[in-house]
């Protein structure tokens, strides 16, 4: 088989076969296709897609390209979560700590940033001495002995999504619901938790855009992780505007501490209370959707998922100071408010015009071998639904330079549309997709 021969094929719109996705996966994890290829491949699936079986083939070659752990031996039931990715989506740093504080073991592997869209690993990663590139003892060490962990993906852990994630992220090749179905559940699968909720973003700060897209991904996604055993859930989560107020690495930590100790934005928490709810439902430990959220809400209160944070923190080498006293993480050394250039009420916010001027500040990367700033980004001061007066701050850009700050400003005003009628605040989920 030759790479060029099956680059052409999808190229023209036809289907692969099973022995083709195996072997094309298997000969770029193992280093024998290059990146070249694999990108004018991606970029061939973005434009032509992939069919079902095609779908599940590359889930399943990407997962089996490294090891795939079973933690059986260690809990009789692990859970994890993932979400497609979404703008200031903080959630797994406030969700996982209050699911393990709940008494299930949190088996995660996450990403780093994707496209316009920041990622857990990177976050994580401002927090100094954080380690989030464990091997797979480690991983087990972690959840038998701390019953939480969120690691980046080894090289042991579907090392084929993990080259394909970073190769996806600076080519364009983000956008495909079959590419992002696979990567999500190639690394669930191959991470071995038993129950898994998936947060499926749909909006202008998510790579899926509408309701219907975000429903067919979930869909595909729930479809794989019960045929391979798991139990699975999914909620469709608007991202029409960002989630919280917090954008960019660092600051978004300091949101995801805030809400662990009890002060956190009404839109994150009740989201994480959701997606944590399903787990808490798919484990069995209850059996209401009301009960699940007010054991999970007694654990911020009681301190329990902080406590489990923190642990989860010194655990992974993190340094306790700068989780204890926040204002310790990296900061920007610029701020600038952006005043809104007339009064009115906030009707949208476009999260990917934030999550591009969020890279642009340096947050995310634009070639593989970029390091990130973790200080930039920009905190909001309005969002959907609130009136603002004319020249009243729209949001707070932090930034290396007051020149950055000032550069990436009118994407960021173009990035409110206001409105001279109320509008309500947008719905957060829309729907609960179960096997
Ligand atoms: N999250 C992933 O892990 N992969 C994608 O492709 C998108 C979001």
């Amino acid at each position: 088989m030759r790479a060029v021969d099956l680059i052409a094929k999808k190229r023209d719109g036809a289907a692969l076969s099973s022995e083709e996705i195996h072997w094309l996966i298997a000969g770029y994890a193992a280093g024998d296709i290059p990146d070249y290829q694999m990108s004018a491949w991606a970029m061939a699936v973005v434009l032509r897609g992939m069919d079902d079986r095609e779908t599940a083939d590359l889930t399943i070659a990407m997962a089996h390209s490294g090891d795939m752990l079973n933690l059986h031996d260690i809990a009789p039931l692990t859970v994890d979560k993932h979400s497609t990715g979404g703008v200031g989506d903080k959630t797994t740093l406030l969700l996982a700590p209050m699911v393990a504080a709940v008494g299930l073991p949190v088996a995660k592997m996450s990403g780093r940033g994707l496209g316009f869209s920041g990622g857990t690993v990177d976050k994580l990663e401002s927090i100094p001495g954080f380690r989030t590139n464990l091997s797979a003892e480690e991983f087990r060490r972690a959840v038998r002995e701390v019953g939480l962990v969120v690691a980046a993906q080894s090289g042991d852990l579907a090392p084929a999504d993990k080259k394909l994630y970073s190769l996806r992220d600076v080519t364009a090749t983000v956008e495909s619901i079959p590419l992002i179905a696979a990567s999500v559940m190639s690394k669930k699968l191959a991470a071995g938790a038993d129950c898994i909720v998936l947060d499926v973003k749909y909006g202008s700060g998510a790579f899926m855009h509408t309701l219907d897209d975000a429903r067919r991904l979930a869909r595909m996604m729930v479809a794989i992780g019960s045929h391979a055993g798991r139990r699975v859930s999914a909620a469709l989560s608007s991202m029409q505007q960002p989630l919280g107020f917090a954008v960019g690495n660092a600051l978004e930590v300091r949101e995801a501490i805030s809400a662990l100790r009890g002060h956190g934005p009404t839109d994150l928490v009740d989201l994480c209370l959701t997606l944590g709810g399903q787990l808490v439902q798919l484990a069995g430990l209850r059996n209401s959707d009301e009960e699940a959220r007010s054991l999970l809400r007694e654990a911020i209160e009681s301190g329990a998922a902080w406590e489990k944070f923190t642990r989860m923190i010194v655990g992974q080498g993190g340094d306790l100071d700068y989780v204890e006293h926040p204002s310790r993480l990296p900061t920007a050394p610029a701020t600038l408010d952006l005043p809104a250039a007339r009064a009115g009420h906030v009707a949208a916010i476009d999260g990917q015009a934030l999550g591009m001027a969020c890279n642009a500040l340096g947050g995310g990367r634009s070639r593989k071998e970029d390091s990130i700033d973790p200080r930039v980004g920009m905190v909001l001061a309005a969002k959907v639904g609130k009136h603002v007066a004319q020249g009243e701050t729209l949001l707070t850009i932090h930034a290396a330079s007051a020149e950055d700050a000032r550069r990436v400003a009118p994407g960021l005003l173009a990035a409110y549309t206001l409105s001279n009628t109320p509008v309500p605040a947008p719905a957060l989920v829309e729907e609960i997709i179960t096997a």
